[in-house]
């Protein structure tokens, strides 16, 4: 019997499940949102369980003032480091770890994947250092399955050149995007079970098969 079920005949919701959504900017991740919440919240329910959708940099009310800085605001990108991880202290401990242990799951657009991506990959800061900040805050949390689009760092440009204004991040070059995207596939060698990788040239459809197959395991 698994834990689930005697949690179950006990009266006691399991832990929920924390699934984290990635990838560089352009990849497509914000087209496939509401459709993977949508298919999630079934699987949850399924389960007895509700989602709980969040995001990052943001998450919480302090989390959202501080994004409207870090998007904006040119910074030492240790400093940019550090306020990822403040935000993420805080959304950790007064929405995602609640959340969890009430029995919701979470799913949250971008988490500590992103931080080591862009400011460890694309940026430099220390990866060693981004681990001490990844202890400190998270402690032994992490996601149970992250959610990682990928594509080739050209296509991902072509597909953010949109209308709308972009980003401090959005305006980034080509090679730090490359450097973003390596370090995120380093991170899924190193964690494979963790890691569902989706191929992001594909089209809408074909994506959704992928997330799909990835919904049948969570
Ligand atoms: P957002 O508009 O939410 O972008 P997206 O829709 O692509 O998720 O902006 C978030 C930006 O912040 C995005 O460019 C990635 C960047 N970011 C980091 O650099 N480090 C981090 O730890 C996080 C969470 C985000």
């Amino acid at each position: 019997m698994t834990n689930t079920m005697i949690s179950r005949l006990n009266g006691v919701r399991p832990r929920g499940k924390f699934i984290t959504l990635e990838g560089i900017d352009g990849v497509g991740k914000t087209t496939h949102l509401q459709w993977f919440c949508d298919r999630l919240a079934e699987r949850a329910a399924q389960q007895g369980a509700r989602v709980i959708v969040t995001s990052e940099p943001g998450g919480t009310p302090l989390g959202n003032m501080l994004r409207e800085i870090l998007l904006r605001q040119e910074m030492r990108c240790e400093t940019e480091a550090l306020l990822m991880f403040a935000i993420r202290c805080e959304h950790i401990a007064t929405l995602i770890e609640p959340a969890l242990t009430r029995g919701d799951w979470v799913l949250s657009d971008r988490f500590t994947d992103s931080t080591f991506a862009y400011q460890g990959g694309g940026h430099g800061v220390s990866i060693d250092k981004l681990q001490v900040l990844e202890k400190w805050v998270q402690g032994e949390l992490q996601p149970d399955c992250t959610v990682l689009f990928d594509l080739p760092t050209k296509i991902a440009y072509s597909r953010r050149s949109g209308a709308r204004i972009p980003d401090k991040f959005e305006r980034k070059s080509d090679e730090f995007f490359a450097r973003t995207r390596a370090e995120y596939l380093r991170r899924t060698a190193q964690a494979p079970e963790r890691f569902a990788i989706i191929n992001a040239v594909d089209s809408i459809a074909k994506v959704r098969e992928q997330l799909e197959v990835i919904l049948m395991t969570i």
